[in-house]
């Protein structure tokens, strides 16, 4: 079976070095392994939420799809698409806010975070918090489970929100699936490496702390961060310890593991820090060089890129769409068209006077056809040896047997315990044909004595 995984990326910033090793780079790897099906979008609809700067969302949602696609990314391999493409995500998210229970969301880490915040400020609790933040988490599950991921790769402060999208999946399956499973329950896979990729000053690496490496800016901004790794005091031929060196774990990051050895015997040997930055250029450069021109020329091509994620978009939509048709009606949002039951005096008087007449064929066969009380056709039935069955068959119809109606083209066929019996005429279009069903259900309405 195919592992299905989903990811989106807010489109607030740049992505950095520590993006890239964490999250970019294993995502973009695991697409390529065999069996999986991965989804990977732009999730720009939850960047508004944190974000009122439309120069920053348009520039971000950019850079993120040009690096995605640098790195590696085959769009004809994956589902790749910017979230505002695919209209059924609002939709589905509306669906989901009607069910998900607002306790639940009250409990949200980043909701529950600000509440704190005003309080320990003596504000309101719900001071500067929008509807888009406290509903973050339906949005991120009508993301996940329109697509019926099975895994989400996630940060670890991202888990609470995957599982809130299965309490809110297995809620909606319980109150309308009827024994059918709409949504699949996802899981979260914590990318362990994103929390340890070390920044420039030891702290994880992060936009937050200021203390990233730029990925794809230029190769003097990435010697230029790198120049400013904290390092002990150690001057060159003095031993230094790779293990509280966090230049040798961003170095080993990258590296093979003979490199890395390499490095650590000679940091133990006395090799000066500079030395080492210089070593930590080269390694990083070697690898960066040439997705960093792909960006570029990525980034100059801004329609390619439009044409790329609405492809990408239109591919989305092939499971999106057929499946929220199937939402709407699980919910109650259905059509008229097929709609008898509704007016029980009308499709009574309707079973009344409709009536089966049978007749006989020249070849000696036996039929019946089904007549509404104005005369008109619904049903003509196959044929059948002897008048005995054909006459079994109709009366199973008019006590209202399990007759399953079934679309052919601008036609339909009348289906009784999984053999086809009898058939309707041919309509000029779908409309007319609906009508005639309507009025054929209505016909075959089991009528109380
Ligand atoms: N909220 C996620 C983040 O900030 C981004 C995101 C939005 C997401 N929708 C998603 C991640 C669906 C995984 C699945 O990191």
């Amino acid at each position: 079976m195919t592992t299905r995984i989903l990811t989106g990326i807010t489109t607030t910033g740049t992505p950095h070095l520590g993006n890239f090793a964490g999250a970019i780079g294993p995502a973009i790897r695991a697409s390529q392994q065999p069996g999986v099906d991965s989804f990977y979008f732009l999730a720009d609809y939850h960047a508004l939420i944190k974000c009122d700067d439309p120069q920053r969302i348009q520039r971000s949602r950019l850079e993120i799809a040009a690096t995605w696609l640098a790195g590696g990314l085959d769009p004809d391999k994956v589902t790749f698409y910017r979230q505002s493409d695919i209209p059924e995500i609002p939709e589905l998210t509306w669906l989901l806010t009607c069910v998900a229970g607002k306790g639940l969301l009250n409990r949200a880490h980043a909701y529950k975070a600000s509440v704190d915040k005003n309080l320990e400020n003596g504000e309101d609790p719900d001071a500067g918090v929008s509807m888009g933040l406290f509903s973050y988490p339906v949005l991120m599950a009508a993301d996940i489970l329109m697509f019926n991921a099975h895994r989400v790769p996630v940060g670890r402060d991202q888990v609470q929100h995957v599982e809130m999208a299965r309490d809110i999946g297995q809620r909606f399956n319980h109150l309308f699936g009827q024994g059918k499973e709409f949504f699949t329950l996802p899981e979260a896979v914590i990318e362990e490496s994103v929390a340890t990729l070390p920044g420039l000053d030891g702290r994880k690496m992060s936009k937050s702390y200021d203390n990233t490496i730029p990925l794809f800016a230029s190769a003097k901004d990435m010697k230029d961060a790198i120049s400013r790794i904290v390092t002990d005091s150690r001057a060159p031929g003095e031993a230094k310890d790779p293990d509280t060196s966090h230049l040798f774990t961003l170095f080993q990051a990258f590296a093979t593991p003979a490199q890395a050895q390499t490095l650590r015997d000679d940091l133990l040997q006395g090799l000066g820090w500079g030395e080492a930055k210089q070593r930590l250029f080269q390694l990083l450069d070697g690898q960066l060089a040439a997705p960093r021109e792909r960006y570029h020329e990525l980034l100059a091509r801004p329609a390619d890129l439009e044409d790329i994620l609405l492809a990408g978009a239109a591919k989305a939509r092939r499971t999106a769409t057929p499946f929220l048709e199937q939402l709407r009606e699980a919910v109650g949002l259905r059509s008229f068209r097929n709609i008898v039951q509704a007016a029980p005096e009308v499709a009574k008087k309707a079973a009344k006077s409709a009536r089966f007449v049978s007749f006989r064929e020249q070849d000696g066969s036996f039929r019946f056809r089904l007549l509404a009380a104005d005369g008109e056709q619904l049903l003509l039935s196959r044929t059948f040896a002897d008048g005995k069955s054909a006459g079994a068959v109709s009366k199973r119809l008019q006590q209202g047997g399990e007759a399953d109606v079934r679309v052919e083209g601008l036609g339909f066929s009348l289906w009784l315990e999984g053999e086809a019996v009898a058939e309707g005429p041919t309509f000029a279009d779908a409309q007319a044909r609906d009508a005639a069903i309507a009025r054929l259900r209505a016909a075959l309405q089991p009528v109380e004595a």
